[in-house]
């Protein structure tokens, strides 16, 4: 009985969702605790393959319920659209809750996301344009609307007043058509109606759930590599993926998570800009793992960018999230490469090499240092479902991530169906 943290371990996409929905049957509670629908989680089980953005992987799981917690920011419009799709696959989502005090994502915000993004020219960041560092922002300046104030009208037509204004400056500025608040706060009736059953104090509900004991499981969204604070700044999303946030966005207290499984992938990918120092570009090696490992993003199509293992970004990233397990996904798209490298260090300017992940300006400009594995290219992983049915370079190769990263691997994943997958 324990509060676990799932959370990507590099820069996305790491096999989150898939992992989530492999556990989340032995939980009471699944909770999204950041994020908003930037977030593209890829479960394939008996109901179908599905790309959630906003729900909680472990919806598939009738006993299990699910909260998109606080620390999220909230497009209703598209919660709505990913319920009714959930549904009209014969998904039972009555045990879907929101958290009443989560943000929201407004229509100008995605717009204002999407011309801010155009503004920047070369400095863009690369978002997924889901309007969540518009949303974030407002937060932060406390000028945000939450999901509660859709089901109390007085108060809500007076903070809608309040952050249009801002808004409407913004567009007025990117020479846009201001929002109309009569229109808006129209909307967000009938949103409320759509959605008044399923908004919560989430508190209460959690509360009682860890001091009975349950079992809650933590859904991050993103990884630490893109952390607001930790991450390659300004290449960020605008909230903090890390575990440390976890019990924050889910409404526990901090010694709650007494597990936290970083989500790894065998090799590197990134969607959006910023330094990757293991990006291979467009070469073989980039080709090989972006079209066997189908790497186009989930949200957006968007073709990521592919690389080696990066060792140095990983023990980086457990130390700040306090990793207890690794889940190593994806190990099957290796199959078949005659040789692996693993990032062990970065050679700065001057030729030193350091092991820890510098500030943004300086991380831009290392040079990877690597040291060569042996593949396995005349065997297959994807129908090995324990250890010892691996090859030994895969073995091997494993054996040496974990060395390097200081946390145990518990889980390897050989494929994105529930099953395909097995404990070490
Ligand atoms: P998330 O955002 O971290 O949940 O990850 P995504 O869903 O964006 O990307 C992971 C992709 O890899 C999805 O298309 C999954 O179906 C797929 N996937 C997950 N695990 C495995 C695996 O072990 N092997 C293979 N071949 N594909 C996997
Ligand atoms: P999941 O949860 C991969 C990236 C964007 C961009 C940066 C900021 O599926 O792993 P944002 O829209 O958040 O302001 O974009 O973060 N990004 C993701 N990359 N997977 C995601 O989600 C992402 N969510 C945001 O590409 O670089
Ligand atoms: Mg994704």
């Amino acid at each position: 009985m324990t509060v676990t943290a799932i959370v990507g371990a590099q820069w996305g996409d790491e096999g989150k969702g898939r992992i989530v929905d492999a556990l989340a049957e032995q939980m009471e509670w699944v909770i999204r605790f950041q994020g908003g629908d930037n977030a593209g989680h890829t479960v394939i089980n008996d109901h179908g393959e599905f790309k959630l953005h906003l729900i909680p992987s472990g919806i598939f799981h009738p006993g299990v319920k699910c909260l998109v917690g606080t620390g999220c920011v909230v497009n209703p419009a598209v919660l709505l659209e990913e319920l009714e799709a959930l549904e009209a696959a014969g998904v039972n989502t009555a045990n879907l809750f929101v958290s009443e005090r989560a943000h929201m994502v407004m229509p100008y915000h995605r717009l204002l996301d999407g011309l801010q993004e155009v503004a920047s020219g070369k400095s863009a960041i690369g978002t997924t344009k889901r309007g969540i560092g518009p949303a974030y922002s407002d937060k932060g300046a406390r000028r945000g609307l939450r999901l509660g104030d859709l089901l109390r009208p007085d108060w809500l037509e007076a903070r809608l007043d309040q952050a249009i204004e801002f808004a409407n400056r913004e567009l007025v500025h990117f020479q846009q058509t201001p929002v109309d608040p009569a229109q808006l706060l129209d909307q967000c009736r009938t949103w409320g109606e759509q959605l008044a059953a399923r908004l919560v104090d989430p508190l209460p509900l959690i509360r009682q759930a860890y001091e009975q004991g349950a079992n809650i499981l933590l859904e991050g969204q993103l990884a630490a590599m893109r952390d607001l604070d930790w991450g390659t700044y300004p290449y960020v999303t605008s909230s903090n993926p890390t575990a440390t946030f976890a019990p924050v966005g889910a409404g526990l207290p901090p010694q709650a998570v007494k597990r936290v499984i970083g989500v790894v992938k065998a090799y590197t990918t990134a969607v959006g800009a910023g330094p990757m120092p293991t990006d291979q570009g467009d070469n073989q090696t980039a080709k090989w793992l972006r079209e066997k490992g189908q790497e186009y993003g989930a949200t957006t199509g968007r073709p990521r960018r592919c690389g080696w293992f990066d060792a140095v970004a990983l023990n980086y990233v457990a130390y700040l999230n306090g990793f207890t397990d690794l889940a190593i996904t994806k190990l099957d798209v290796l199959d078949g490469l005659p040789e692996l490298k693993i990032c062990t260090g970065y050679r700065l300017g001057d030729g030193s090499i350091i092991q820890h992940v510098p500030d943004t300006p300086v991380y831009e400009t290392v040079e990877p240092v690597y040291e060569s594995w042996p593949g396995w290219p005349k065997n297959s992983t994807a129908a090995a479902r324990t250890w010892a049915d691996l090859p030994e370079a895969a073995q091997n190769y494993l054996n040496r991530i974990e060395e390097l990263a200081g946390v145990s691997i518990r889980y390897i994943s050989v494929g994105p169906k529930r099953d395909e997958m097995f404990t070490k």
